[in-house]
């Protein structure tokens, strides 16, 4: 198969349009059975739910290509599942967790040209989501959704790869004391839109979010869960019912205890022992890793010992780990691969 004209080791976050995309349609009760299609816009009422009450929900997973030439996506059933909490937490219908996998599996089939080849640093990033299709005025869940699933090529997430980026503790906060932090829904990232761009134009890369409710504890980022490593090599990550259940976070904790044979505390972490840690890094399908090298709070720098020069030990083991996993370099526990066969 032939690759597309694309210069993959310098493909920056952004979308790219692909060939094919899948379509299904939620009508009187039922998913009708859906399919793939060229056209990449929607017609939609002016009145539709998600236009009017912000009614969707979101995935996003990528499809790699390993060494030896296979085309693989990781761990799409943990997205499934994701979809489905966030579905009905929005009062949304659910789309079937075989589905959802199956429907993938054809978006990256019909795109095999944009796959990146291995070793370019790129991957197909994959965005699956779900809205309310119809009309809505009254506040209540729409009656009709679209699920959906398109893809595109995509280098790093931060520019610079894998250069420590500086980031700010926000004054703004993500996500409200019982409200919709740990699902993906897209009212999440537009309550974080005036803070990221607030944190752009001060130079800095990212925002820290802190717990709505004290803000002392340490929540995550607009885009991907934190982990800091101790001076004695121990693995911390924040523990909280407003933040997303990263798939990435999940996997680098059990890769961390099982590959690495490193201690984890999956626990509450206060702002006030940030200084404490030696390394830290984002985590997330876009994030992969993404080292932190300072944490600005209000004007007093927290510098991580790793520095701005490079990742750090501890956070490049992860990272080389889970990406020898990903990209078939290093054997994957059982059921975390899923080869496109398609
Ligand atoms: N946190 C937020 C707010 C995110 O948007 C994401 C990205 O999906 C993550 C964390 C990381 O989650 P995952 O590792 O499942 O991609
Ligand atoms: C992802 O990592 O898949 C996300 O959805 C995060 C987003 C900031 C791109």
């Amino acid at each position: 198969m032939e690759h597309k004209d694309i210069d993959w080791s310098n493909l920056d976050f952004s979308y790219r349009k692909t060939n094919k995309r899948y379509v299904a349609d939620y009508k009187d009760g039922a998913w009708n059975e859906g399919a793939l299609v060229e056209d990449d816009t929607i017609t939609m009422s002016e009145c539709a739910g998600v236009l009017q009450y912000a009614q969707t929900v979101f995935e996003g997973l990528k499809a790699y290509t390993t060494e030896d030439g296979r085309i693989v996506t990781f761990r799409p059933d943990l997205n499934a599942e994701r979809l489905e909490a966030s579905a009905k937490r929005l009062e949304m219908p659910v789309f079937p967790k075989d589905r959802f996998i199956k429907a993938v599996d054809e978006v990256v089939g019909a795109n095999r040209e944009f796959v990146p080849p291995y070793g370019s640093g790129a991957t197909l990033y994959i965005r699956p989501y779900m809205f309310g299709i119809s009309p809505v005025i009254g506040v209540s869940p729409a009656r009709d959704y679209q699920f959906r699933v398109f893809s595109t090529p995509v280098g790093p997430y931060f520019k610079g790869g894998a250069k420590p980026i500086t980031i700010k503790v926000s004054d703004f906060d993500r996500a409200a004391p019982h409200g919709t932090g740990n699902i993906k829904a897209g009212l999440n990232y537009a309550m974080s839109l005036h803070a990221i761009v607030t944190a752009h134009n001060e130079g800095y890369d990212e925002n820290m979010y802190l717990d709505p409710g004290t803000r002392t504890k340490v929540e995550e980022t607009g885009g991907a869960n934190f982990l800091f490593v101790t001076k004695d090599n121990k693995i911390v990550t924040p523990k909280s019912d407003s933040i997303l259940p990263s798939i990435t976070r999940r996997s680098l904790v059990y890769v961390a205890k099982e590959y690495l044979g490193l201690e984890v505390e999956e626990r509450p972490v206060y702002l006030s022992e940030v200084g404490d840690f030696v390394e830290c890094g984002l985590c997330g399908t876009a994030a992969v890793i993404s080292p932190v090298g300072k944490i600005v709070d209000h004007g007093r720098d927290i510098c991580m010992a790793s520095g701005m020069d490079d990742m750090g030990p501890v956070t490049k083991e992860l990272y080389n780990t889970l990406t020898g996993i990903q990209m078939g370099r290093i054997d994957a526990p059982e059921g975390w691969i899923h080869e496109i066969k398609n």
